[in-house]
């Protein structure tokens, strides 16, 4: 996908082509995603004194926890031969190679080669990048030089102790562009949300498939965007540069007031993505806990062929959510061929979306300084739709 059809009706000159979907550490949308943090593993899986291979934007990676329960995330090969290093094994802070005992420590830097008997006259070096744990999950800084503030991952809702949350992962086999421009897309709960099943979150937003009024706006943090329907049916959602989304949705009981939920679109690589999310509810006894904790584990991809023959049964609202979003988008491709496009007027958050990162791509291109991307300084409460339905 380049810079030609991919802004349809709306386009804008472009010096060059640019890539949207490809996030190799060389390309322009590459360098652009570096200058954030990302969340790239849950907190949970990741044990103190264990080591995990990871994919981010098509780098090889190691996740580890020191003995300390700091999290390091290091290049994913031995600078020795090479050997896969998620295999060695984690001593204090650092991680030795399991292959001939090279070690590491969390800044990537090789403190110990044993069987070596004379000085190197050079320091050897792997990849390494901050890290750090936020509300369930782990993030990586993987730029260079000092890492931002870790200021846009931050949401109130997660900080102010009176909600429990849950984080989740999601395997998606398609690209990560397309689940951002999804996220910037609210005509599409007036039909994917309505498919195959009506789920609460379709039932109450899409009041029986009325089209809203859009508007958008850019914000400090990304794009605000409000889709009114009649009856005083506002949904407001506000999306954070580059591949972040923060909407409200159901509760876990019927009675239960709206959660909130912040989704993050990661590139594993170019036809993969890791999509975390945190779901922030009222608090819950532990069997409600322990229901959306199952609930939360569904993966639409290992679905697909059942999601695909609109087989939805037997999913819970949350798990509906995830299936619906996961056909409309997967079913664009694994990377979705934009020169077929034809965009209409409903497209306006995503021809807005475009225009943006085509406007941030343009200054990583001419060595400019992008846009300074803040944490909403006039953060509102999203509403809940006025009167869910309770269906589903
Ligand atoms: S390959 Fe890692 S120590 Fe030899
Ligand atoms: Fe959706």
């Amino acid at each position: 996908m380049d810079s030609e059809g991919c802004v349809g009706q709306a386009g804008i000159q472009q010096p060059t082509k640019l890539h949207l979907h490809e996030t190799g550490r060389d390309t322009l949308m590459g360098r652009l995603m570096r200058r954030f943090w990302q969340p790239v593993a849950l907190a949970r899986d990741v044990e103190k004194g264990k080591a995990h291979a990871l994919r981010i934007m098509g780098e090889d990676l190691t996740l580890y926890r020191g003995e300390s329960g700091a999290p390091y995330i290091v290049g994913g090969r031995c600078a020795h031969r090479c050997t896969v290093l998620h295999t060695g094994v984690v001593r204090g802070e650092e991680i030795s190679c399991m292959y001939h005992g090279w070690r590491y420590d969390g800044e990537g830097l090789c403190t110990d080669i044993p069987a070596e008997n004379r000085p190197r006259p050079d320091p050897v070096r792997i990849a390494a990048y901050p890290a750090r744990e936020y509300a369930g999950l782990i993030f990586a800084y993987m730029g260079g030089g000092h890492p931002p503030a870790f200021d846009l991952p931050r949401k109130h809702e997660f900080e102010s102790g009176e909600r429990m949350l849950f984080a989740k992962r999601e395997y998606w086999d398609c690209n990560w562009f397309q689940q951002v421009e999804n996220s910037l897309d609210a005509v599409h709960l007036s039909f994917a949300h309505l498919w195959g099943v009506a789920g609460q979150f379709g039932a109450s937003i899409s009041a029986g498939g009325e089209i809203p009024k859009l508007e958008y706006a850019e914000t400090s943090s990304g794009l605000r965007q409000i889709a009114t329907r009649s009856n005083g049916n506002v949904r407001i959602s506000d999306w954070t540069f580059p591949n972040n989304n923060h909407i409200v949705v159901p509760g876990p009981t019927k009675q239960s007031s709206w959660g909130h939920v912040s989704v993050w679109a990661v590139p594993i690589d170019d036809a993969r993505t890791m999509r975390f999310r945190i779901y922030a509810t009222e608090p819950v006894d532990e069997a409600t806990a322990e229901r959306i904790r199952g609930d939360l584990d569904f993966e639409p991809t290992e679905h697909a062929q059942a999601l695909f023959s609109g087989d939805l049964s037997g999913l819970s609202d949350q798990s509906i959510i995830s299936a619906q979003d996961y056909v409309a988008v997967r079913g664009q491709g694994a990377i979705c061929d934009r020169a077929q496009e034809n965009l209409s007027s409903s497209d306006a958050g995503i021809i807005m979306l475009r225009k943006v990162f085509l406007r941030e791509l343009t200054a990583i291109a001419q060595s400019a300084q992008p846009k300074t991307w803040s944490r909403l300084e006039n953060a509102i409460d999203l509403p809940p739709p006025p009167a869910p339905t309770g269906v589903g």
